[in-house]
Order: C-alpha cells, then sequence, then structure tokens
C-alpha cells in the first residue's frame, strides 16, 4: 500500500519543469510551423533524421519526448533512446548502445526507432565523423533527433543529412503564458509587476521562468517582484538603470553605492552585474555613437572578469569609464 503521506510528500518535490512540461505537442507553446512539422511526421509515420537547434529551455527535449510519445503509445519505452552526446564515455559505447538498440525492431506500425542525442554539440569531430556513419549503417531502422544550441557545431555531413527545426527564445507573450499556466496548477499569486521580473529574469527560456517561480513560492504564496529578483540573484533593472545613469552623469560615489547595493544587498556575483549592465545599458537614452561605446566597454570588462580579475575593482573601473565617456563630447 502507498503510504498517501509518504507520495504526497514526494509529490511535493517533482520540480515544476517535469511537472508542467508538455505531453503532446499541441501542448507546446509557441514553435507553430515546428509543431506543425512534427505533427504532420506523426500523422505519416514516418520521419527524417532531425536537428533540434536553439537556446536552453525553449523546448527542444520536450518536442522530441512529445514526438515519440504520439508516435508510439505504450511503446514509447522500447523505440525511444535518449542518450547524452557530452558521455564522457566516449562515442564507442554510444556506438555500441546505438547498435544494441537499431537491431531490434518493435511490434509496431512505425518502422524505425528514434535515438535523442541530447548536447549533440558538445561531440568532437572524431565523434560526430563516428556518428555520421553510425547513422547510415542504421539508417533503414534508425531515426537520430539532435539537439545543439549551436547547428553551426555539427560537421557539414550530419547537418546535410538532417531537417533542422529552430527553436528561438520565447517570446515575452509565450513566457507569460508558462506563468499562467503554472501558477494557475499550483495557486500562486503574483501580481504584474512579479510576472513582470519573471518575464525579465526567464530571458525567452521556459526552463528558468518555471525554476524562479518555484524557487520563490517556497516562500510565500504570494509573489511579490522583490521575490523574484532575488531568487533569481537579478536586481530590479530600474536599479541598474540608475546605476549605469548616475556614473554617466558624473555622480560617481551615487553609482558607487548602487554598486555596493547590488553586491552585498543582492549578493549577486560581478558576472551578474555586468550582465545586467549589458541589458540596461543598450536601452539608455543616449547617443546612438556613446552607446556603442558603452557596449564596447561593458564588453571589455566582462572579458576582464571572465579572464579572472576581481570583480568589484573592474565593475567600479566599468563605472568611472562610463562617467569619462558621459563627459566628453
Ligand atoms: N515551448 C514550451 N512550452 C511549454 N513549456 C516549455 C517549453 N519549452 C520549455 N518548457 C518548459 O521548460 C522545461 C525545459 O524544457 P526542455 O527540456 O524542452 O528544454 P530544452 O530546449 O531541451 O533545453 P536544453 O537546451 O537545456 O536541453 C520543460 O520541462 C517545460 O516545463
Ligand atoms: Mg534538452
Amino acid at each position: 500500500m502507498d503510504d498517501p503521506k509518504h507520495s504526497e510528500r514526494a509529490s511535493e518535490f517533482v520540480p515544476w519543469v517535469e511537472k508542467y512540461r508538455p505531453k503532446k505537442l499541441k501542448e507546446v507553446i509557441g514553435h507553430g510551423p515546428v509543431v506543425k512539422r512534427l505533427e504532420a511526421y506523426v500523422k505519416n509515420r514516418n520521419l527524417p533524421h532531425l536537428i533540434f537547434s536553439g537556446p536552453a529551455g525553449t523546448g527542444k527535449t520536450t518536442s522530441a519526448l512529445a514526438l515519440a510519445h504520439e508516435l508510439y503509445g505504450e511503446q514509447f519505452g522500447q523505440c525511444f533512446y535518449e542518450l547524452n552526446a557530452s558521455d564522457d564515455r566516449g562515442i564507442d559505447v554510444v556506438r555500441g548502445k546505438i547498435k544494441d538498440f537499431a537491431r531490434t525492431l518493435p511490434f509496431t506500425e512505425v518502422p524505425f526507432k528514434i535515438i535523442f542525442l541530447d548536447e549533440g554539440d558538445a561531440m568532437t569531430q572524431d565523434a560526430q565523423q563516428a556518428l555520421r556513419r553510425t547513422m547510415e549503417r542504421f539508417s533503414s531502422n534508425t531515426r537520430f533527433i539532435i539537439s545543439v544550441n549551436y547547428s553551426s557545431r555539427l560537421i557539414e555531413p550530419i547537418q546535410s543529412r538532417c531537417a533542422v527545426f529552430r527553436f528561438s527564445p520565447l517570446t515575452e507573450e509565450e513566457i507569460r503564458k508558462v506563468i499562467e499556466t503554472v501558477s494557475k496548477g499550483e495557486g500562486l499569486k503574483l501580481d504584474k509587476a512579479a510576472e513582470d521580473a519573471v518575464v525579465y529574469v526567464a530571458e525567452g527560456d521556459a526552463r528558468k521562468a518555471i525554476n524562479c517561480l518555484q524557487g520563490a513560492s517556497s516562500t510565500a504564496d504570494r509573489i511579490s517582484e522583490a521575490d523574484i529578483f532575488k531568487i533569481s540573484s537579478r536586481a530590479r533593472p530600474a536599479e541598474v538603470a540608475k546605476m549605469i545613469e548616475f556614473a554617466y552623469k558624473g555622480r560617481f560615489g551615487e553609482a558607487r553605492q548602487l554598486l555596493d547595493e547590488l553586491l552585498v544587498k543582492y549578493g549577486m556575483s560581478g558576472e551578474d552585474i555586468i550582465q545586467q549592465m549589458f541589458r540596461e545599458v543598450t536601452k539608455l537614452d543616449v547617443p546612438d555613437r556613446k552607446k556603442v561605446a558603452l557596449v564596447d566597454r561593458v564588453g571589455e570588462y566582462d572579458f576582464r572578469m571572465v579572464e579572472g580579475a576581481d570583480d568589484r575593482i573592474q565593475l567600479e573601473a566599468l563605472l568611472a569609464q562610463i562617467m569619462l565617456l558621459g563627459s566628453s563630447e
């Protein structure tokens, strides 16, 4: 017998990204033309090799799973095989597994199995060559779906054997739909400012949006803008913009004070801050040539920090640079 208390507790720990992962293609938010073509494949019970290309959290894995569930129904388990290409056991093991998997055909009307290869762009050139040969060898009864962030990282012979589907970051409206689904399901109360904050921090990534809601909900049912920024270590965009403006107008002391707050009060890392500065600098109301110079500076200081220079010193130096740009003609 299931202990109800236990299962209740267990269900609390289901990550919402899994709980709200669309099961059917038609439930996938956005990507209209992509979904339509995938549905046609299901209807015709046939598909070419596919590349799903796009940034994190936009629905690549979700769509592959939904496609396979619709194709195979109950036989899903025997017909869909998920592999991670960045697996350190190497392509040889992968090849062995693919061989075993592809050898037998299931009793379905679908004459092929699907191998879903995640993080395909983590493969070395050699591994990709090996994959290409494997694809050829088993093409009679296997289809590959290769998920990548950038399809250009795949070698040409693989690209040319696949139909490429691009998953773009979700639009603001689409992220709002994701938020609506989750908050309805969980009975969350979000005001407009909080919802805007989720859209801001998600940057088109549905996974980020959902994780940030789950994180914020653990402290309160009514979620505020501040909760969202805190959980995602982001500052309110207005504050970052204000810091840049102060610096630009020569009010260095005040800019520094705001920087202090971001580092100490919000506990943001230098990298987080500079990312947000980049976003805000492009929205600043200054002449274009100044904007170009500002973006250039932010890029330069970002690079220095990546190279290991001290965060605070670099950020203060960047503010000083912004001040110089503001005071020069
Ligand atoms: N288009 C979408 N519609 C609805 N929910 C989505 C969509 N895209 C992503 N999600 C949500 O985000 C979660 C992560 O999505 P998914 O695993 O498909 O991302 P991905 O594109 O494969 O990312 P990665 O490149 O990191 O592997 C899903 O479980 C789902 O909850
Ligand atoms: Mg994925």
